[in-house]
């Protein structure tokens, strides 16, 4: 008797901790509600939620984004975002392109490059200001538009209705989500590598055998643009077009909570 009432008052505090978790873990800006008066419980104070976004965990749980969040950790220019990130009013624009688009290039185009050009390369999918994706018309009336890797490095931003695309000298890419966006910081994903005249002086090559045909038969979907077919990525549940700016983190915010509460059910359940 005694131990099932300890046992469901621990259910009723443990459900506690991990319902006031997801609330205050939520990107939304909802207001905790107040709360219900409790005995004081012996867990630590919530800590207060981060300001800074972590690149590394966003990118290592998006996308997926395995091929650029490896470049940009052995280039180091995680560190030059994240600190822009962190520490700039301007805030920072990352174009994001997914592991299908790495595959598409031969492997020796990036193999061949010397450090400095990966380095630059890779800057060169980042601008250094925040921008929302309602922005990026405006942005298309500068064009062409400065990249965090300066100089001659420039893209050139279209929005034809709400599609908008980035284009280098040798890819035309377009965002086909938006996996962040929260001043200081956006995070795209676009479908294709971006490939700029200064450090590719002729068009590199593509793998010979890219499209693994679209599954249910689009033929007459787009026109194929110069740089290759304009085949999807094969797992394109989450391309959403360019709407819910914050429905991928929050999608991810709850998956976290979810994850939790069962985490909470199995200790309880020992
Ligand atoms: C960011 O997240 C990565 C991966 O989860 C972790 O290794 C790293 O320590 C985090 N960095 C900071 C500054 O919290
Ligand atoms: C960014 O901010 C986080 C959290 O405040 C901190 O842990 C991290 O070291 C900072 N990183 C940089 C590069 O400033
Ligand atoms: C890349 O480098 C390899 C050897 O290092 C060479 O055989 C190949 O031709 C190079 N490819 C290009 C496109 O420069
Ligand atoms: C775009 O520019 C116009 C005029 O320059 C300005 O009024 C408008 O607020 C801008 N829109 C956005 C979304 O920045
Ligand atoms: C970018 O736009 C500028 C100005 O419209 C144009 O001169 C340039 O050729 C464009 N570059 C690319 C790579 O599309
Ligand atoms: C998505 O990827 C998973 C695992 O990689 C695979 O099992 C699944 O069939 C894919 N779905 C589609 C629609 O391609």
């Amino acid at each position: 008797m005694e131990v099932t009432k300890i046992n469901s008052a621990t259910t009723v505090l443990a459900s506690f901790f991990f319902f006031s978790f997801c609330l205050l873990s939520s990107p939304a800006t909802s207001q905790s509600p107040p709360a219900p008066i409790l005995p004081p419980s012996p867990s630590p104070a919530p800590a207060p939620a981060p300001h800074h976004v972590n690149l590394t965990e966003l990118l290592s749980v998006a996308g997926p984004f395995h091929t650029f969040l490896d470049y940009l950790l052995q280039t180091r220019v995680i560190d030059t975002f994240q600190n822009q990130a962190n520490n700039s009013d301007q805030g920072i624009t990352i174009f994001v392109p997914r592991d299908s688009a790495f595959a598409m290039l031969k492997s020796s185009d990036l193999a061949n490059l010397t450090r400095d050009q990966l380095r630059t390369l890779f800057l060169y999918h980042a601008l250094p200001r925040f921008y929302s994706l309602s922005e990026f018309r405006n942005l298309s009336r500068i064009n062409p538009v400065a990249t965090f890797a300066g100089g001659a490095y420039t893209l050139n931003v279209t929005d034809a209705a709400g599609v908008i695309r980035v284009s280098s000298s040798w890819s035309k890419s377009k965002i086909s989500s938006s996996v962040y966006s929260t001043s200081p910081v956006a995070v795209y994903q676009i479908d294709r590598v971006l490939l700029p005249l200064a450090i590719f002086s002729a068009e590199p090559p593509l793998a010979p055998a890219l499209a693994p045909a679209p599954e249910a038969g689009k033929a007459s979907d787009a026109t194929p643009g110069r740089g290759g077919s304009s085949a999807s990525a094969p797992n394109s549940s989450e391309s959403s077009s360019t709407g819910g700016a914050n429905s991928a983190s929050a999608s991810f915010g709850i998956l976290n909570c979810l994850i939790l509460v069962v985490a909470g059910r199995l200790i309880l359940a020992l």
